[in-house]
């Protein structure tokens, strides 16, 4: 295990990513719901380092505000003068007994495990991420000498057609001792075909005062791919994806199609759990055992207990589904929503904060709002709890056995005692004691003979 209590992290996310096309900063862009940096700033976590500053420049104050995470060392880098610049902006952050590990705020699926190698590897003084590229255009080139040991990182502009030829490139990310960064940082110079302080150029001063640099490279490529325009966004968007996808298949969930899940958060899972196409998870959804969810669902930090079936076309919005319960399709369940045991939660139902009981059913057409329902409740199509007064909500409270005729409205506050029974089509503004039948329609009325209306001739 790396002992990590003196590591310093440098995210450099001062780049004004002209080609996202946006007035949002890059790094401010989301992957799987969550912005590029806040992802190298979660990774970063997991490594417990001493400090952790984020470069910024472009847009600074909205990714500030955005990220409010009082863990980060901000620091401003006003002129965009070359990722050497960049870290040198940082020299007053610098321990000499610290390990420097620089990252980058739009290179956002870096794994912990591959930092840990990298990390290993700097203790005697550097090492660089590098990676082998058939296609290694645009990167800076590792020049080695003949022995294999590195020599210098060259940029692409400033590279012969020879160093052009080699194929193992800079990834950017480095891990190098404090005390020997900051004496490097203070030798660049902008003497090259972009006119920047370039951060490579610590790799040739580094051999020049004997170190052995070394190197590692990452499992995938995808961990050290930038974003630096729409098109490399998806397409990392879809390596992360297609990785929680195999990661839950992994654990014992079945997946229609591997390709269309898409999961923006985390799910803590039981086994046997069927999930079909086209299924949004947001933030934290924990499922139990035996779960089947189908089709177009979205699932947005709820819970789902052992049993459920949750039916095509679903929303679920920070709501709990008690075991054996069967939701949809076409059910929206907003915040609040709490089913017990057993429930059934039909088409076109919306529940918001309210509380359903045990064996209850809400089958068809049907708003219930800020109320608490009892057991073995019937609530027909179309019952509507009106809990809003234009200015309040106020509470609908239904005990146990209640059966509520279709088309009922609830005018809130209000309360239906047990066993009550409610004939369709009731507008109900006071309370009903237990055991009663209640109706409020117009008694049905016939006219004989009645003929309709025509129309006028002209
Ligand atoms: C850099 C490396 C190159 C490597 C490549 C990998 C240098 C000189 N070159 O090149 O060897 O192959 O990354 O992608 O380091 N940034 C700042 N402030 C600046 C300049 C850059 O914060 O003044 C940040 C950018 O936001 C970006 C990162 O540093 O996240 C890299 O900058 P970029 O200009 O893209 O470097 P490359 O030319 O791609
Ligand atoms: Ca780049």
């Amino acid at each position: 295990m790396s002992n990590n209590s003196h590591l310093n992290i440098v995210i450099l996310a001062a780049g004004q990513g002209t080609r996202m096309k946006s007035s949002l900063p890059k790094v401010l862009h989301t992957l799987a719901g969550l912005p590029l940096v806040q992802h190298v700033i979660n990774t970063s976590k997991k490594l417990k380092p001493e400090i952790i500053n984020v470069v910024y420049g472009h847009g600074g104050e909205q990714v500030q505000q955005q990220i409010n995470d009082p863990d980060i060392n901000w620091v401003l880098q006003a002129e965009q003068l070359g990722t050497g610049h960049a870290v040198d902006q940082v020299t007053d952050q610098l321990k000499n007994e610290q390990l420097v590990l620089i990252l980058y705020g739009d290179v956002p699926l870096i794994k912990n495990e591959t930092l840990i190698k990298l990390l290993d590897q700097a203790k005697d003084g550097f090492s660089l991420l590098t990676m082998n590229l058939d296609n290694p255009q645009g990167y800076g080139r590792i020049v080695r000498n003949t022995n294999g040991l590195v020599e210098n990182i060259t940029e692409e502009k400033d590279a012969s057609e020879e160093i052009k030829e080699i194929k193992e490139v800079n990834t950017g990310i480095l891990a190098v001792k404090a005390s020997l960064l900051k004496g490097w940082l203070s030798q660049l110079d902008n003497s090259n075909a972009q006119k920047e302080y370039y951060l490579t150029d610590v790799i040739a001063m580094a051999v020049k005062d004997n170190f052995t640099v070394h190197t590692t490279q990452p499992d995938n490529e995808y961990e050290v791919m930038g974003v630096n325009n729409r098109l490399q966004l998806s397409e990392l968007e879809r390596y992360y994806q297609q990785e929680q996808a195999n990661k839950l298949m992994t654990d014992g969930i079945t997946l229609a199609d591997p390709t269309r899940i898409d999961i923006r958060g985390e799910i803590i899972h039981g086994q046997d759990i069927s999930i079909d196409i086209n299924t949004v998870f947001e933030g934290n959804v924990s499922i139990g055992n035996n779960v089947s969810i189908g089709a177009n669902c979205v699932i947005k930090n709820s819970k789902i207990a052992d049993g459920v079936v949750i039916l095509p076309m679903s929303i679920l919005d920070n709501a709990s589904v008690g075991k054996g319960s069967k939701v949809g399709p076409f059910a929206r369940l907003r915040p609040g929503a709490v089913l017990s045991e057993n429930t059934h939660i039909g088409n076109f139902v919306e529940i918001k904060k309210s509380f359903i009981g045990l064996g209850s059913k809400v089958n068809h057409l049907t708003y219930v709002g800020d109320s608490l329902v009892g057991k073995n409740v019937n609530i027909g199509a179309g019952t509507i709890t009106c809990n809003y007064d234009g200015a309040n909500k106020h509470q609908t409270i239904i005990e146990d056995n209640v059966f509520i005729g279709s088309a009922t409205q609830l005018v809130a506050p209000v309360k239906i005692g047990k066993n009550v029974t409610i004939g369709a089509g009731s507008t109900i503004t006071m309370d009903v004691a237990d055991d009663e039948l209640v109706t409020t329609r117009v008694k049905q009325k016939s006219i004989r003979g009645w003929k309709r209306p025509v129309k006028n001739k002209k």
